[in-house]
């Protein structure tokens, strides 16, 4: 049975969304989404990403692996990483973020669980918590199970939720994501600051949208209203805002979108060579590019089917201290 692809949205949070992200944005995303929607639904319907997973878990089967390949999708490592920040307050020395992207929640029955018992390993020690899209698997003809799966989560964070949207999910979702917790940034920006130090020393928190695919990614609207020398933090689905990130003096990029290859090489090098929209020194885990620091994390999830190998899910533990 064909699933509607995208929630319900009233006309005026319709509206709403579009002045958020930008009229321009709005529509190019509108735009895309439903020719995404129209070309796998009706042409490629029967070779989207639902009907290669069952072939990809044979050919995983056939060789043996794939015990080993779907215990390492669900084995979620905590990672700890520190970046030292010019500009950043004395008071908001050791400000904690957790990171975490590529959900693909909707992937495995048992990925949500998973991701609570992650979320468990880490509550308390996070300021604010950053998730970088790819909240869905299915792009098209979606049942929108992922988006009540978040919503589910929220009770695991100890702290705020912000997020961005990947190229898997709709502008569609945002509505029923912040009613399920998470605040998405629509190339928007947010302060930052201590639990009950209202009006206290802050840093940015800014979030574009999805560079990648959609393209609809507006730094320079997300860093509207930065104050001077104050400390940026922006959330983009992928690495490829690199350069203008670092032209807008952005401090620190969080990003996902490659999975870190999420079939490598036992040395952990990604069997692809190299990607068309950045280069390999963005792929994974921490890059600078100028002044400006970056990771890009493996992600929480999984692309298409639910096996990882030599590539494990991570959540990221993002201490921020002064330079
Ligand atoms: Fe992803």
């Amino acid at each position: 049975m064909q699933k509607n692809a995208f929630p319900r949205v009233t006309s005026e949070e319709a509206a709403a969304l579009k002045r958020r992200l930008g009229p321009a944005s709005f529509a190019r995303r509108v735009a895309r989404e439903d020719a995404r929607e129209l070309k796998l639904g009706g042409l490629l319907r029967w070779c989207p990403m639902r009907w290669a997973a069952p072939a990809a878990r044979l050919a995983f089967k056939a060789t043996g692996l794939y015990g080993r390949a779907h215990r390492e999708f669900l084995g979620i490592v905590v990672r700890e990483e520190e970046f030292a920040l010019a500009g950043l307050p004395p008071e908001l020395d050791g400000f904690t973020l957790l990171h975490l992207s590529d959900m693909h929640v909707d992937l495995d029955p048992a990925l949500p669980d998973a991701i609570r018992a992650a979320l468990g390993r880490v509550r308390g020690r996070y300021d604010a918590a950053v998730a970088t899209g790819d909240f869905n698997n299915f792009t098209v003809h979606r049942d929108c199970k992922a988006l009540d799966l978040v919503a589910s989560l929220r009770g695991a964070f100890t702290a705020p939720v912000f997020g961005v949207l990947g190229n898997h999910d709709s502008v569609r979702d945002v509505p029923r994501l912040e009613r399920g917790g998470v605040r998405i940034l629509l190339n928007e920006s947010v302060r930052l600051r201590r639990a009950g130090a209202a009006g206290g020393p802050s840093l940015l928190l800014a979030g574009v949208d999805d560079p990648n695919v959609f393209e609809t990614d507006d730094i320079a609207a997300a860093l509207r209203g930065r104050r001077p020398g104050e400390p940026v933090v922006l959330l983009a689905h992928g690495p490829s805002v690199h350069r203008e990130a670092a032209a807008a003096g952005v401090s620190l990029v969080l990003c996902g979108h490659v999975h870190g290859g999420q079939i490598c090489l036992p040395s952990g090098r990604t069997l692809a060579w190299r990607h068309w929209r950045f280069p390999r020194h963005v792929w994974r885990g921490r890059w600078t590019e100028g002044a400006t620091q970056g990771y890009t994390t493996t992600g929480v999830g999984a692309c298409g089917v639910p096996l990882r190998l030599n590539c494990p899910p991570e959540i990221v533990l993002v201490r921020l201290t002064r330079a």
